[in-house]
């Protein structure tokens, strides 16, 4: 463990937007007066009616969370019409494509422009308030001016990552009965195309299956591809919205009213539909955007998320558009065409901030310096960490080579359903340690507790929970509040549990260690274990399968299987292959297992449950740490479990 402390606060380019002592007070205040605090950061974007109460939270009973809840704001006018007059003319979205030859600027105004036509596209289509639309999209300024044309007109998105596959975009239009879908004929990721277009086709088939009709599909055309078409059905969107009007009023939308659904995996069952709102979410998206990133006006700002995950929604489109920021939107990978693409993208649009995930960070430090290095990288002034805990190693690189040890590390944690960072540095406030996410934001109160939710003071371990509400929490899983309630507000009662462990040193700092429920997070993509071994045991070969995460150099996580199979199948390296494309199929590429290992059987207690705990053990090659195994129906299983371990090192 790093004990080393960074002061970058004296040598760094942050322009310190708070110091510390500012820090301390603001935090103060905002613990203190939640009222007040909030009442007064709400301001930060416009209103049509201001609101008069300000926080109006329940952890307890029915849990109910409301922030601002008798104003009425759009998420679109915040995000564009209210920039208009001073900065119409300055770029809003800056894109570079897959290809480095490919890239286009979008002003405020354009993007006006882009999105009132859209919307009224929608319209036209019957796209009504409350409605769910359906995003699934390459990385491309219409996914942004997708999800803005449905804040103005107050339809509900839900935005699929384009890496999942036909099942599990059906999956997610079922769930929320969603029947506008917008799509491209195909993405381009690092030279390769992906048929997103022939995958909605397939996943409207098997919604169909399941009762929901998708009525119209709006399809982007980004590579020209050869395409099925249904003419009743598609609609081509260059035609649309070239014929569409140019002016939408923005609805005047109440602060709760919902915003989008952005999908997720928890330790069990299938993926929850997130839910947030509208007036909270976009206040805590733009303040920690400013804040976090020590965002100052003109600056260029990049995060290389997608905009299928939530990092893409709050720190891609609205909280940097709600700030009148230069966004930029990076369609390709870290790699392609070589490992020096990302800093070569930074010298070329000159980007300020940057933002992007510890497995990007670990890849590209595997292959090399050089990369890096031929590179200028003058304009970076802050680097920001997200989605998984960042290794001190990789931390110390970021900081050293990429920023050349001028550039402090805002390493941010929060989740799907926080809406926005919860623990960070500021820049210019907070003292840098190499893998903590260091302090609270204003008005974020973390808890650490053990398994039988005693408080822990001090220096200490537990469980991460947050005590109080803060406007970018979400508000219910969509169409299912009583597993909002079981699983975040049931296990530790009052608190909001966060699934993740994390320790407190003695200077409060918090290290985030990782999910202490069924959840793995490989290459920061987050998945349940349940749903991959769903996917395997719908195989015909498999009759049982338990998957545990296991440390992976790159990926942070990597996926391991054990699988018990019927009567009369070979475990052997054909089978493998074909259980991994049977993942891929089932859920996305995303979810490939990593190691297979075949087993007669699994280590299970005499009630029939699964014990993990060695699972997880064998798979990180730390047998001889077993712990109890005496509780164990059949404990002559570890033996052949042991033995025939997938993952020596
Ligand atoms: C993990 C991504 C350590 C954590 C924004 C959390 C992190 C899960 C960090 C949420 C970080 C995210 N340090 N761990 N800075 N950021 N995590 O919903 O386990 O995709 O619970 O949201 O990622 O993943 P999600």
């Amino acid at each position: 463990m790093s004990q080393k402390t960074y002061n970058i606060l004296k040598d760094a380019k942050s322009r310190a937007l708070i110091d510390d002592e500012t820090y301390q007070k603001w935090y103060k205040q905002s613990i203190k007066d939640p009222e007040k605090f909030w009442g007064k950061h709400g301001k930060r974007i416009d209103w049509f009616k201001p609101y008069t109460k300000v926080k109006n939270t329940s952890f307890t009973g029915k849990v109910a969370i409301k922030w601002f809840e008798d104003g009425l704001t759009n998420v679109s006018y915040n995000c564009i019409d209210r920039h208009l007059d001073k900065r119409g003319d300055q770029v809003a979205i800056i894109w570079e494509g897959d290809n480095p030859y490919d890239d286009k600027k979008i002003t405020y105004r354009e993007l006006y422009d882009q999105v009132c036509r859209l919307a009224n596209v929608m319209k036209s289509n019957g796209v009504k308030k409350g409605d769910r639309v359906t995003i699934y999209m390459p990385m491309i300024p219409e996914a942004a001016y997708a999800m803005l044309a449905c804040t103005r007109i107050g339809a509900i998105h839900s935005i699929v990552f384009g890496g999942f596959s036909p099942d599990a975009l059906a999956g997610r239009i079922v769930d929320c009965e969603s029947t506008f879908v917008i799509t491209a004929d195909e993405g381009l990721r690092g030279g390769k195309k992906v048929p997103l277009k022939h995958n909605t086709d397939l996943a409207i088939e098997i919604a169909q299956r399941n009762d929901v009709t998708v009525k119209n599909v709006l399809v982007v055309q980004r590579t020209a591809g050869k395409v099925e078409w249904f003419a009743d059905r598609d609609i081509w969107y260059h035609e649309a919205v070239a014929a569409a009007k140019p002016d939408c009023k923005p609805a005047k939308m109440k602060a709760e009213d919902p915003l989008f659904i952005l999908y997720t995996s928890g330790s069990t069952g299938k993926p929850k539909g997130v839910l947030h709102t509208t007036g909270g979410y976009l206040v805590y998206a733009s303040m920690t955007h400013e804040y976090v990133f020590d965002y100052h006006e003109g600056d260029i700002y990049w995060c290389t998320a997608d905009v299928g995950w939530v990092t893409g929604h709050s720190y891609i489109v609205y909280g940097p558009l709600a700030n009148g920021a230069t966004t930029l939107m990076f369609e390709g990978v870290p790699n392609y065409p070589s490992p020096s693409r990302f800093w070569d993208v930074v010298d070329k649009h000159q980007v300020n901030i940057f933002y992007t995930a510890p497995t990007a960070i670990r890849a590209l430090m595997g292959a090399g310096d050089d990369h890096v290095t031929k590179t200028s990288r003058k304009s970076l002034r802050t680097l920001g960490s997200v989605g998984e805990p960042i290794n001190p190693e990789a931390w110390e690189w970021y900081y050293n080579v990429v920023g050349g040890k001028k550039c402090p590390i805002v390493d941010t944690w929060w989740q799907t359903e926080t809406g926005g960072i919860l623990i960070t540095p500021l820049p210019g406030a907070t003292k840098l340690k190499p893998g903590s996410a260091t302090r609270p934001f204003f008005g974020v109160q973390p808890q650490l507790v053990d398994n039988d939710g005693d408080v822990l003071a001090g220096t200490t371990e537990g469980n991460l929970c947050i005590t109080d509400s803060w406007p970018g929490q979400m508000r219910t899983v969509y169409g299912d509040h009583e597993r909002f309630i079981q699983t975040y507000f049931s296990t530790y009662k009052g608190k909001y549990f966060t699934g993740d462990g994390c320790r407190r040193d003695e200077d409060g700092y918090y290290w985030i260690t990782g999910r202490v429920d069924d959840v793995i997070n490989v290459s920061g993509h987050r998945m349940g274990t349940a749903e991959v071994e769903s996917a395997l045991v719908s195989h015909d070969a498999v009759s049982e399968a338990a998957v545990v995460g296991y440390p992976h150099d790159v990926k942070g996580q990597g996926i391991y299987c054990y699988i018990t199979l019927m009567e009369g199948q070979e475990g052997d390296d054909t089978l493998r292959k074909a259980l991994v494309a049977h993942v891929r199929h089932e859920i996305g590429p995303i979810a490939s297992p990593d190691k297979i290992q075949f087993s007669p059987g699994l280590p299970k207690t005499r009630s029939g449950k699964i014990m993990r705990r060695i699972l997880r053990k064998i798979a990180e090659d730390e047998f001889s740490a077993l712990g109890d195994t005496s509780t164990l129906a059949d404990p002559g299983v570890v033996d052949d479990l042991i033995a025939n371990r997938q993952n020596k090192k």
